[in-house]
Order: structure tokens, then sequence, then C-alpha cells
């Protein structure tokens, strides 16, 4: 039996790992499962995708190594979306790099500009990559607690003068998961201008930006003037498009930024294969049109939910954006109580917020990238 590495040993199991683990267990026995869990989409990629791709799949051009940082056409894409979406001008060149999905990237990131002893502010509840990327990366974490009294943004005042001065690195990510929150142009002129005092660098998480409700329509960080002298932005084809299997995202924004990660890159993976970069091209080249029935079908289910969850009598706050509703956990439960007991008594599969960090104790999260909503809440319903 070889010792795994100190850094492994200290990990948490995965949180969606584990909980395919127990999912698995209990369909052993029998029990019929509704997975409102991990935010996979279960509707397939658009079909003109899909043949982008194969006709990219039967060219030879495309079956050797691709470029470390990504087609140039793919780069231009997202440049090109980024400038008709948000208004934000990018130089495909020094500016973008292509990702194996944009959790590869954020997991890499810190590997390029984290020592040991430097901070890494990451929220909590968060994404469980970005602390254990700066935990891999030799950093020291610090958690940003996400409250609801606080609209589930970090309270940028309360964070100690020790920290800041020793921190490089913040990690945010609105709209947001867990809690799906979202983020105002205040908010980031605020961390663009600690970020300045600090020389410290922000990455912003804005995979759900393109899944959102009733007209609103979420900013990027890097509309805010000076966020490119400070960071960058994740994007992911995995949501707007329904491409999670793909693997394909990307991160845009300050060069020297963009250029670390890509340094880090080159030295570990072989980029994207290219078949799957000339689809990504095309569907961000079309992002409008492709996007639009994925939204409609994510309303409908938001609207759903909502309605089912408040005829049940949960507690929650209706989500503007992304697919996760953030739900307080009945009296009487921890957040791990509660998603086990729904999950062997009723199989229903839900995140428990703890597992998002500790301030997420007290909630479970529910995602609505499965059909099945009515039956669903009626098994929540009837377990409390
Ligand atoms: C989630 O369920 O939190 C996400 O799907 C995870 C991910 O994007 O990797």
């Amino acid at each position: 039996m070889f010792e795994m590495a100190e850094r492994i040993k200290k990990l948490p199991p995965y949180l969606f790992a584990e909980i395919d683990r127990l999912k698995e267990e209990v369909r052993k026995k029998g029990v019929d499962i509704i997975d409102l869990g991990v935010g996979d989409p279960d509707i397939p990629t658009p079909k003109e995708i899909i043949e982008v791709a194969k006709k990219a799949l039967e060219d030879p051009k495309n079956h050797q190594y691709p470029s470390y940082v990504g087609m140039y056409e793919f780069r231009k894409a997202a440049a090109d979306w980024y400038k008709r979406r948000f208004n934000v001008e990018l130089d495909a060149n020094s500016e973008v790099v292509s990702l194996i999905g944009s959790k590869e990237g954020i997991a890499h990131l810190p590997m390029a500009f984290v020592n040991p002893g430097d901070y890494v502010l990451v929220p909590d509840p968060g994404y469980p990559v970005y602390p254990v990327a700066a935990m891999f990366a030799g950093g020291e974490i610090y958690k940003m607690p996400l409250k609801a009294e606080n609209n589930f943004l970090p309270d940028l005042e309360s964070i100690d003068e020790s920290i800041l001065r020793k921190t490089k690195l913040m990690f945010i990510g609105y709209p947001n998961n867990p809690t799906s929150a979202v983020a105002d142009e205040n908010f980031y002129k605020s961390v663009v201008e600690l970020a300045k005092r600090y020389n410290f660098i922000v990455a912003s998480d804005n995979a759900y930006s393109e899944i959102c409700y009733d007209g609103y329509e979420p900013i990027s960080f890097l509309e805010i003037d000076g966020a490119k002298e400070v960071g960058i932005e994740f994007h992911s084809l995995s949501k707007t498009f329904n491409m999670t299997g793909w693997r394909i995202g990307f991160a845009v924004g300050n060069k020297d930024v963009i250029n670390g990660l890509g340094k880090v890159k080159t030295n570990i993976d072989s980029g994207i294969f290219q078949a799957v970069q000339v689809a990504g091209t095309y569907a961000l080249n079309n992002a409008e049109i492709l996007n639009r029935p994925i939204r409609e079908v994510f309303i409908d289910r938001r609207n759903q939910m909502s309605k089912a969850l408040k005829e049940a009598g949960f507690e929650f706050d209706i989500p503007k954006a992304t697919f996760y509703f953030w739900v307080r956990v009945p009296s009487g439960f921890t957040s791990s109580e509660f998603a086990k007991k729904m999950l062997e008594e009723k199989g229903i599969v839900v995140t428990p917020g703890n597992g998002f960090g500790e301030t997420g104790e007290g909630y479970f999260r529910i995602s609505i990238t499965n059909p099945q909503i009515n039956e669903a809440v009626k098994r929540l319903k009837s377990a409390i």
C-alpha cells in the first residue's frame, strides 16, 4: 500500500463524487432516484453544435495535437462574444486562453501565482475547487462567509488588513453557485478597489451568466473600470450550451494572469481536442440563438420549482439566475441529516449546504437540471 501525499490526505472527499457514491448505494437497494444534486443539464447539446463537431471530427487536421493556448478562431469567438454580450474589449491573442472546462483553469490558476504562505480568499459556501486549488499551491485559505443578511456577497470590510496584505488571489463567482445570488456593479467596483489597494489578483467565475430569468442579464466583472488591471474571468460552455461533457471553457482578462495560467497549462496539458474547439467556436459565434431555447427550459422549471417549494412551505429566495435553489433546511435537521434522509427515504438527491463550506450549514441546494420537479417536491414535502 502506497501512502498518499499530505495534500491528498488533507482533502475531504470531492462533494459530488461522494454524493454519486451514496446515490449508487441507495439505487442498488432498488430506490427510484430523482437527482437534483449536481448542476449537470439533462437536455442535450443543441443539434447544430453536434453537426459542426461531427464534420470537424472527420477532418484529419483536427486529429493532431491542438495548440496550447487554443485555436485562434476559438479565442477570437470568445473575445467577440464578450464584446457583444458585455461590451468588454479583449485581445484574442494575449487576453484569452482556452480551458478544458473552467474547472481546470480554476484549479491551475493558483499554481501560477500563489506561493506557500500567500493568502487566497474564497467564498464560503463556494465551489469546492477554489479552496482545493489554493491548498494544492501551498496557499493559506481565508474563507469569506456568504450570508443571507449580506445578500450572499462577501463583507469585504470585515476582512482584516493583516490578511489583505498577504493576499495574492481572491475567487468570487456571480451568479453564484450554490446560493444563486447575483452581484451588481457596486460590488464589483469595491472588489476592484480592494484588489488595487492590496495588489492581489481577482478571479471571477462567471459560468452561469447565461442562465438568467425575468429579463435580468448578469454583468461581467470585466465591465468595471480597472477590472482588467487586476483580474480575469472564467466562462464555461458547459451551462451556456448544455456542453458539460465536452470539457470546454475559457479565461479572459489581464494578460499577465492569462499568460501565467497558460504557462502552467502548457506544462501539464496539450489543449482541447480541436473538433471540440471548432464546435465551441460555432457555439460562441451563435450564442444568442443557441442559448435562447436553453434559457426557456430553465425559466419554466424555475417557475415550477418556485411554486412547488413555496406551496410545500420551504424557505428560499427565488433565483434571478443559475439553475440552483438555496433552500433553508426544515427545523430539526442539519444540512447533512436532511440530505441523507431525503436520499435514503425518498430517493431525492439534494446537495447539503455544508458541503460547500461551513457557512452553508442550515441550507440545501436543489438543481433544476432534472424535469421531475413536482414529483421531487412532493417527496421532499412528505419527508418533513
Ligand atoms: C455544481 O453542481 O456545483 C456544478 O455542476 C459543478 C461544476 O460546474 O463543476
